[in-house]
Formats: C-alpha cells, structure tokens, sequence
C-alpha cells in the first residue's frame, strides 16, 4: 500500500511531518506552485496533476490522505480516477468547500499589496507544537498570498455534494471537534453520503488537527489501513 498526503491552501507537504515519520510507504507532495512550478486554480486540475504523479511513480494500492483542499482532492481524485485507489481519508475537509467572503477578500488585498499576512499565515498554527508552527508558518510565507488565494478560490468552487453515492473506495473522514473551517458536519455528511464510510470526530483538535493531535490521527488511519489492507 502506498500512503499520498496532500496539503491544505497555501500549505506545503511539510504539514505532514509527523505522519511520514510515522507510516511506511508514505510521501506527501507539494502542489504545484507551493513553491516550485504553475498554480492549478481548480480541485480538479489538481486530481489530474496527481494522477499524472501516481502513474509517473507507478504507485499501487494508493492510499489518499488529504487536508482540506487536499481532501478535497482526494474525493475529486476518487471520482475520477478510481483504479488505483485503495482508500480515502479526509482530515477536515467536506464534499463542498465554500470559503467567506471576507478572507477572499482580504487575500485580493494582500496580494495587491502585503501588510497581514505574517499573521494570517502563522494564526492557523496557534495550537502547533511552537517550533513545527514555526515551520509551517515559514512554509506558508514562501508560497506567499497569491498561492492561498488561488487554494481557497479553487476551494469556494468545489463541490461534489450531489456525487457522494458514486464514491467506491473505502473512505474515513477525520475531523477535529474545534474545526469551524470544515465543521465535523461536513465530515459527517460524506460519510452518510457513502457506502461503508466511516467518521472519526477528534477532541481538542481544530483545522491542524493532524499536527496538533498526531498519535490520535495516526492510530485512526493505522487503524483504517489495516481494515481495507
Ligand atoms: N458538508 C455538509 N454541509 C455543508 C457543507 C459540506 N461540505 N458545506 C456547506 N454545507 C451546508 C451548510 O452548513 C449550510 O447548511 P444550513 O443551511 O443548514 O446552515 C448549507 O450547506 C449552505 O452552506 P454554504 O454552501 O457554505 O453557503 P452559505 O452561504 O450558507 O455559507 C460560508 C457560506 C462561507 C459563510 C460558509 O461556507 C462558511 O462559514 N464556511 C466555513 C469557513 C471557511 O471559509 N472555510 C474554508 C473552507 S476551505
């Protein structure tokens, strides 16, 4: 089995430090244009540059564990390119991704002319463990506002609410219980809207949760690989 990880908007494969650390077979993949290569603007155009990557590496037996955008995704991916596929986990993430105007907006603005977005990249990451926050927040100012913009963009256009019951692949979906950037609603409403899938709500954890509460989020997936293996 190999084990994909991908990130959130604007992140990089760095945010799943702990996770690679911890699985075998695992790699987690920068997107590209964080920082290296063209940005893609949809979910979609991201589940064809992973397919492209997966059939480059001649991956089997993939397991897709992605992060928001990158569940985001990972269910694209699902719907799209089945074949390979072994299982599906997303950590706070839903099967529709609307973002609020107001960060849009507020992105427009640090793009035309940076002032917030130290703290704007460092915020998410104030329940991190201080020295990984800090690398993720630095990973965040390299891909800058103009590759978060275009992440939560891609985001606000994503949704595959109407397409749950075509999702085959096993699938558990992980959310902290302090996530109001996908509230564990949305993960329970995949999970009602596939077959077999499984919900795993994380207490104290937030939108990082995979950072913030990695033993309880690795054991929910060792224990989802051992039931599909
Ligand atoms: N799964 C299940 N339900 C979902 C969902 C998902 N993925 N996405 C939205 N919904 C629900 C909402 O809870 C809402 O239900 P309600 O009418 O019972 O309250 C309904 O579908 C419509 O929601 P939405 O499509 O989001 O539109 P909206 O105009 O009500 O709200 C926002 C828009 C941006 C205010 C809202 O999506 C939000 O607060 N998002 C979270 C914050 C954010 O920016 N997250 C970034 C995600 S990458």
């Amino acid at each position: 089995m190999q084990l994909i990880f991908v990130h959130g908007s604007g992140g990089s494969g760095e945010a799943w430090r702990y996770q690679v650390n911890h699985f075998k077979n695992a790699v987690a993949v920068d997107l590209p244009g964080h920082p290296e290569g063209e940005l893609l603007n949809t979910i979609d155009g991201c589940a064809d540059w992973l397919n492209d990557y997966i059939m480059k590496m001649d991956f089997q037996d993939v397991v897709l564990i992605g992060h928001s955008l990158g569940g985001g995704i990972a269910l694209q991916y699902s719907l799209k390119y089945p074949g390979r596929l072994k299982g599906v986990v997303t950590v706070g993430s839903g099967a529709r991704l609307r973002v609020l105007p107001m960060i849009l907006e507020m992105l427009e603005k640090e793009v035309e002319e940076p002032a917030q977005f130290g703290e704007f990249a460092s915020q998410p990451f104030e329940s991190v463990e201080k020295g990984f926050a800090e690398v993720l927040t630095q990973k965040t100012l390299e891909n800058g506002p103009t590759a978060m913009l275009n992440d939560l963009k891609a985001c606000d256009q994503f949704d595959v609410m109407d397409r749950l019951e075509e999702i085959q692949v096993p699938l558990l979906a992980l959310c902290g219980d302090q996530d109001i950037m996908t509230p564990p609603k949305y993960s329970r409403f995949m999970v009602d809207g596939i077959k077999g899938a499984k919900v795993e709500i994380i207490p104290g954890g937030t939108h990082m949760v995979f950072a913030e509460k990695p033993d309880e989020v690795n054991k929910a997936i060792d224990i989802f690989i051992n039931e599909i293996e």
